[in-house]
């Protein structure tokens, strides 16, 4: 028997994204983004991207409908960013997938977002292993979880006790007076400096912190070492070496993640690991675990950044892990839960 035809629809910040998958066969993914109209706002504007998920949302899901080739009626169930994420932009998001479903009179699953961005790694790799790492980075999030089925059996090894990675590298960005969002403008800049030039601070990474937050990230004492630094240039009247700088604010960052995922592979017996979200664009973090994960023995799997990025893909995927799990659907009348935890698949009513 066919498998079922999933539709996936993923709202939850500022991109509106609408994909269509069977099984682990991804027939189109469309994303329509409004981070344009937040740049010159030097951050997401929630009321801003609100609306665009209103306009968006129709033009979206008619594009994926027709490049899919197939019609609503021929949906068999409907998955929707439940949380976490901005409650205007994932109100757009479930209130539409609620009419659909109702429409078409078919099941709704409101999942979890973060899961999303490890579940759409199986859509370009095939099936998981039965166990793995996976680590989600991006500007809203930096998790390290141990999955033994993305749709039923997950455990949140550590996440960011402050800030999340791709913002640690936006708030550098600003310092260093580079545009937003300054992640992949720091990424570049750092191509060109000395890696090794300051020696910024690993944090949560001293015995005593290792003991209590094995697997936990801290991002902000290194953001505010990089401010004393650029500080200290500029009051000294001397020009800051901003290419080292990135340089070496990236290792710093890099060498966290890496190093905590490795120290989570060797406690859990793990040799896979699938990195997810925006932040893994990062070409420091690609090659630090490339090389450290190949000494190791480890498989690195990284989906191609369209697909870290936040898409449709990615809930259409899990949507379809959670319907192969047999979970129950969710009810119509679920509400969006913006600091949805990882302990959630589902959303509850
Ligand atoms: O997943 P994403 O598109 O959006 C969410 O936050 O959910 O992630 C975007 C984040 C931003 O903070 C952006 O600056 C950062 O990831 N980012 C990067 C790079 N590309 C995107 N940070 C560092 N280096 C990059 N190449
Ligand atoms: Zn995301």
């Amino acid at each position: 028997m066919a498998q079922p035809l999933v539709l996936g629809i993923e709202t939850s910040c500022d991109e509106t994204g609408i994909a269509l998958v069977r099984g682990l066969d991804l027939l189109t993914d469309v994303t329509a983004s409004s981070m344009d109209d937040h740049a010159r706002f030097g951050g997401i504007v929630p009321e801003v991207a609100s609306r665009a998920h209103l306009e968006s949302f129709v033009p979206t899901l008619d594009a994926a409908l027709e490049r899919a080739e197939v019609s609503l009626a021929d949906v068999d169930a409907i998955a929707v960013t439940a949380g976490p994420g901005l409650v205007g932009s994932l109100t757009v998001g479930v209130s539409a997938a609620k009419a659909l479903a109702i429409a078409i009179d078919r099941p709704l699953y409101g999942v979890n977002h973060v899961l999303g961005h490890v579940a759409v790694d199986a859509l370009v790799h095939g099936a998981f292993p039965e166990e793995f790492l996976g680590l989600v980075v991006s500007g809203g999030h930096s998790s390290l979880l141990l999955v033994r089925d993305i749709a039923t059996d997950v455990t949140e090894l550590g996440q960011t006790l402050d800030d999340a990675a791709g913002e640690a590298f936006d708030k550098v960005g600003r310092l260093l007076g580079l545009p937003y969002p300054g992640g992949p403008h720091v990424d570049r800049l750092s191509k060109a400096g000395d890696r090794s030039a300051i020696a910024f601070p690993r944090g949560l990474s001293r015995a005593k912190d290792l003991a209590r937050h094995p697997y936990d990230f801290s991002f902000s004492g290194l953001k505010t070492a990089v401010a004393r630094v650029v500080e200290g240039y500029e009051d000294a009247g001397r020009e800051v070496p901003a290419a080292d700088i990135a340089a070496s604010f990236s290792e710093a960052v890099a060498d966290v993640l890496v190093t905590k995922t490795l120290n989570g592979c060797a406690e859990h017996g793990v040799s896979t690991v699938v990195i997810g979200g925006g932040f893994s664009a990062n070409s420091r973090l690609r090659d630090l675990a490339a090389e450290r994960f190949d000494e190791a023995g480890i498989t690195l799997r990284i989906p191609p950044i369209r697909y870290c990025t936040d898409n449709g893909a990615m809930i259409a995927a899990l949507g379809s892990a959670v319907l192969a799990a047999g979970l129950p659907a969710s009810t119509l009348d679920i509400t969006i839960d913006s600091g949805m935890p990882l302990t959630d698949v589902l959303a509850h009513a």
